[in-house]
């Protein structure tokens, strides 16, 4: 799967458990995420160099993933550090292995050239830093390509159409809206101080009350047809932690009535991919998306990119 290089959000923190390696797929790739006796987490791809079995039905022993099959051990470099019918290390049997962080409850993934991940930081929202934000979380996987999940928030023209009995009720979309436009954001503020921003390659978050409430998305690609959605709500009104487990409820239960207004209309888009859609009439409205496309496209075709 060819994508914009850069560090990726690819699994909330919160599934990845210590003394548990986690098979995920991303990016059309099997890949097994395990922690360090750190805590620092490793993603590695998910399959042994030695007779092909997935490391992810194996063990971790302090730093190392054991194979389940003949109990090779591999670090967190994926070198191989014992082989036991020898006793021995095996520097040349080594498993690939991706650049990885943890930051703001989640894991991160470098995708591209390996030299520049260290050089390169991961993008996150100034406003969701604030220490008084509390969040709650959930996730959804959409049968469709990652672009045509982003593209729908930036897309504010189909919010009294989709969301007309919620947040969509009375919206004028004939009022003209100004897109703000660069290389690693895309923002489109409201008067009233809210609006929305997605960061290249795969966060957004809507201002729904400035300083005190928002909602954050994540777009995770997990192969060409399809996208895990990790969908949170930040909020700063309920401090009386007795209260939060009713008020994740709530927000997630909110969240997930829009996003399955949003599924409904996005999982039906054809083409797939919205790079492939080239003959859609874009309006106005669509300027955001216009710009994604196109800084998609760029950021896709070079050399860092990945390419399964
Ligand atoms: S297949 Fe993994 S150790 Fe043999
Ligand atoms: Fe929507």
């Amino acid at each position: 799967m060819k994508v914009p290089a850069g560090w990726y959000v690819i699994l909330s923190s919160t599934e990845l458990k210590k003394n548990r390696p986690t098979a995920i797929e991303r990016f059309g790739r099997s890949l097994v995420v395990w922690r360090k006796s750190s805590g620092e987490p490793v993603i590695t791809s998910d399959q042994c160099p030695h007779r092909g079995v997935k490391l992810s039905l194996g063990t971790i022993n302090k730093d190392c993933i054991v194979c389940p099959f003949h109990g090779f051990e591999f670090d967190s470099a994926g070198s191989c550090q014992l082989v036991p019918e020898t006793k021995k290390s095996a520097v040349n049997l080594t498993v690939p292995t991706f650049s990885a962080t943890e930051k703001h409850g989640f894991i991160w993934m470098w995708l591209g050239e390996e030299a520049n991940s260290a050089a390169t930081q991961t993008h996150w929202f100034d406003e969701l830093e604030n220490p008084k934000l509390v969040y709650s979380e959930h996730s959804d996987v959409w049968p469709i390509h990652v672009t045509r999940c982003i593209e729908n928030q930036l897309d504010y023209a189909h919010l009294p159409y989709l969301h007309r009995n919620s947040i969509g009720r009375g919206f004028d979309v004939s009022i003209k809206r100004d897109f703000q436009l660069d290389d690693k954001q895309i923002t489109l503020s409201f008067k009233d101080g809210g609006g929305f921003q997605f960061k290249f390659p795969n966060i957004w978050r809507l201002v729904i009350k400035p300083g005190s409430f928002y909602q954050m998305l994540a777009f995770v690609p997990i192969n060409e047809q399809s996208t895990k959605i990790y969908a949170r709500s930040y909020q700063s009104f309920v401090t009386f932690s007795g209260l939060k487990p009713l008020v994740d409820i709530i927000s997630n239960y909110q969240n997930s009535v829009i996003l399955n207004q949003d599924k409904y209309a996005v999982i039906s888009h054809s083409p797939n991919s919205s790079i492939d859609a080239t003959n859609e009439k874009l309006y106005p409205s669509d300027h955001g998306i216009d710009w994604f496309r196109k800084k998609w496209l760029e950021k896709s075709a070079t050399t860092s990119a990945v390419q399964n």
